[in-house]
């Protein structure tokens, strides 16, 4: 009887630790698929006053009608979400999230829903290659790809950590770092819109394939919301969206 209570305790201990992601049937029988994203990237998920919106924004909401389900958004700082599929706080995550080694051996990656890269954004053309990053300090938002490529620049004299892109790029505009690395699409919509604010543009450093991700193993989830993006994708409706946000197609050819 002690030997079982114990069992009983270690087992709901346990329990509370690591909770067991819905599965594809759970989230049919409830009908509504829980959705995260970060809500500070435009043009890939932000807020317009109150409303949660963006390209993936949008992607998510057409694949997860196409398997029939509602959807409800929860927002959290970029580096919460990953963890938070791992606690069972929702069921997926779309939040630019490149798919990496490193993340797939914490997480299961969908198909790509658009492909992109790193691109150095500075004030000035002279610090636009790789190469001119040496003895540069580079602003970068923690927890992503941009920061792990950084620091892999020989020579480059400090790599700065921000919550937020957006706060990277404000440590750009006001100097207090000499160039920012974002994603090209970022940057492009920055530019385009602050015209005057002396941002230049300079080379991509690297490549990606920009995924959701659902927790460790749950294939079935993956699996479906797969089957629908492709669907998705054959019918047009996300070089529409991609249209809208971006005038021109980001999906990965
Ligand atoms: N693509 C980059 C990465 O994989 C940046 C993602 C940033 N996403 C965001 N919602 N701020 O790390």
């Amino acid at each position: 009887m002690k030997v079982l209570k114990a069992f009983a305790l270690v087992a709901a201990l346990c329990g509370a630790v690591t909770a067991q992601a819905r599965s594809l049937e759970d989230i049919q029988k409830s009908g509504t698929i829980i959705l995260a994203s970060e809500g500070q990237y435009a043009p890939f998920n932000f807020f317009k006053g109150k409303q949660l919106t963006g390209y993936e924004i949008d992607v998510a909401e057409v694949v997860a009608k196409k398997m029939g389900l509602k959807f409800e958004w929860k927002t959290v700082g970029f580096d919460a979400l990953l963890t938070g599929l791992a606690q069972d706080r929702w069921d997926l995550v779309i939040a630019s999230h490149a798919i990496t080694e490193e993340r797939a051996k914490a997480v299961t990656f969908t198909l790509p829903h658009y492909c992109s890269g790193g691109q150095i954004v500075s004030m000035t053309p002279s610090i636009a290659k790789a190469g001119d990053l040496a003895s540069k300090t580079v602003a970068v938002q923690t927890g992503t790809t941009y920061l792990e490529h950084v620091k892999k620049v020989p020579g480059v004299k400090d790599v700065k950590n921000f919550p937020t892109d957006e706060a990277a790029r404000n440590a750009l505009a006001s100097k207090r770092v000499d160039a920012w690395v974002t994603d090209r699409f970022v940057a492009k919509e920055m530019l385009a819109k602050n015209a005057k604010a002396g941002f230049k543009p300079g080379d991509m450093l690297f490549i990606e394939q920009v995924a959701s991700a659902v927790s460790k193993g749950n294939q079935g989830l993956a699996d479906a919301w797969n089957k629908a993006l492709k669907a998705a994708i054959a019918d047009g409706s996300i070089a529409a969206i991609s249209q809208k946000y971006f005038q021109e197609d980001v999906t990965c050819k």
